[in-house]
């Protein structure tokens, strides 16, 4: 029996309800495979957590996460608490202190979508970001001077370390020549930012001379953006600082379809740490404990822990019947054009997948 020890933080909002769903078919998984097993261990590190007694997780949260071989992550944010207490006390630390430095995000319209941007074909959006994760514009470096005066000032440093993008550029890299992309579009915009960015573009051109099979492309943000929409056919890897990166992959998410259909993998590639799996999309508050959030990001993260945990065949498995269900299209939520509640489309995958076995 292979046995993967598995942290599930389901979180706050609708983060319980598609995590649920999410750990039905990783069960489902397991009989269809019969020799592997994955032991859950939930936590409630949450904002009601935080209400309570003032922590996101105990102070030795990240010790206990270290044990495992990956997490789970639902959702993590409440109107009762500031997103820069709950963010910066639970995901981030984990995304930090682990080294998950890619953070991997298919842009990939499924069978059986349609893309709001016309006419555009499933073969024509199918592409990765690789947002780096660990620092960037999300530094907590700075600070706040004259608090209160006429004259109070905030100072937030964006840190480039030539460490911290040469890996994730290298990861980047080797993943257009693993999928035969050709090209590799790293997100810049030394046209406005004149130390951090062309700094960036030197790795970005350095890294690119060992890869001569592929193209390298320094595209500015601000055009990168547009192209998502004009040309998505034309990307192939993406890669991008963690603010840009963050903010492209919104984008990503809506041209195929929603958030709630997009995972995340956050990755770190040594597997000297646990990886972080994840939908992009957050809490949802606004639909809360309605039942029909849409569980397929947060399926299609567990299909990308299996990916990683070395189970490809298994990975691709859900994926496939994630489509295969959205083909039918009897079984939507309403994010997606239909009635269905969110345990229904559940089951109705788990239903495919062991079908499709
Ligand atoms: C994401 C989210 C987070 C991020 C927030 C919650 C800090 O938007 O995972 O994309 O910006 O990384
Ligand atoms: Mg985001």
């Amino acid at each position: 029996m292979n046995r993967y020890s598995v942290a599930v933080i389901a979180g706050d909002g609708i983060g319980p309800e598609v995590m649920a769903e999410g750990l039905k078919v990783l069960q489902a998984v397991e009989r269809i495979h019969g020799g592997l097993l994955f032991e859950r261990r939930a936590f409630d590190w949450n904002c009601r957590r935080y209400l309570q007694c003032g922590r996101m997780m105990p102070e030795n949260g990240l010790e206990i996460l270290r044990e495992f071989d990956a997490i789970l992550l639902g959702a993590i944010g409440s109107p009762m608490v500031p997103d820069h207490i709950s963010v910066w006390e639970l995901i981030l630390p984990i995304r930090r202190q682990f080294q998950q430095y890619v953070n991997l995000r298919p842009i990939k319209l499924l069978r059986g979508l349609e893309s709001p941007l016309r006419y555009k074909q499933h073969a024509e959006l199918d592409f990765v970001v690789v947002r780096e994760n660990t620092e960037g514009e999300y530094s907590n470096m700075g600070g706040r001077l004259h608090v209160n005066t006429p004259y109070e000032l905030a100072v937030q440093n964006n840190v480039f370390t030539r460490f911290g993008c040469e890996r994730v550029i290298r990861y980047a890299f080797s993943l257009a020549e693993q999928r035969g992309a050709g090209c590799v579009t790293a997100a810049t915009k030394s046209n406005g930012i004149n130390h951090s960015m062309p700094f960036w573009d030197e790795v970005v051109r350095e890294v690119g001379r060992g890869y001569p099979g592929l193209q390298v492309q320094l595209t500015h943000i601000d055009a990168l953006v547009s192209y998502f929409i004009s040309r998505p056919e034309s990307m192939g890897v993406v890669v991008a600082s963690n603010l840009f990166g963050d903010i492209l992959t919104d984008l990503g998410a809506a041209i195929v379809g929603g958030l709630g259909l997009s995972p995340s993998g956050n990755i770190n590639p040594e597997k000297t740490f646990p990886s972080m799996f994840e939908p992009i999309h957050g809490s949802a508050p606004d639909i809360a404990g309605q039942g029909i959030a849409n569980p397929i990001a947060q399926i299609w993260s567990i299909s990308m822990m299996l990916d990683h945990l070395g189970y490809p065949e298994l990975g691709k498995l859900v994926l496939d019947s994630i489509e295969a269900v959205l083909q039918e299209g009897l079984i939507r939520t309403p994010d997606i054009g239909g009635t269905a509640t969110t345990a229904e489309l559940g089951a109705a995958i788990v239903d495919k997948l062991m079908q499709l076995e």
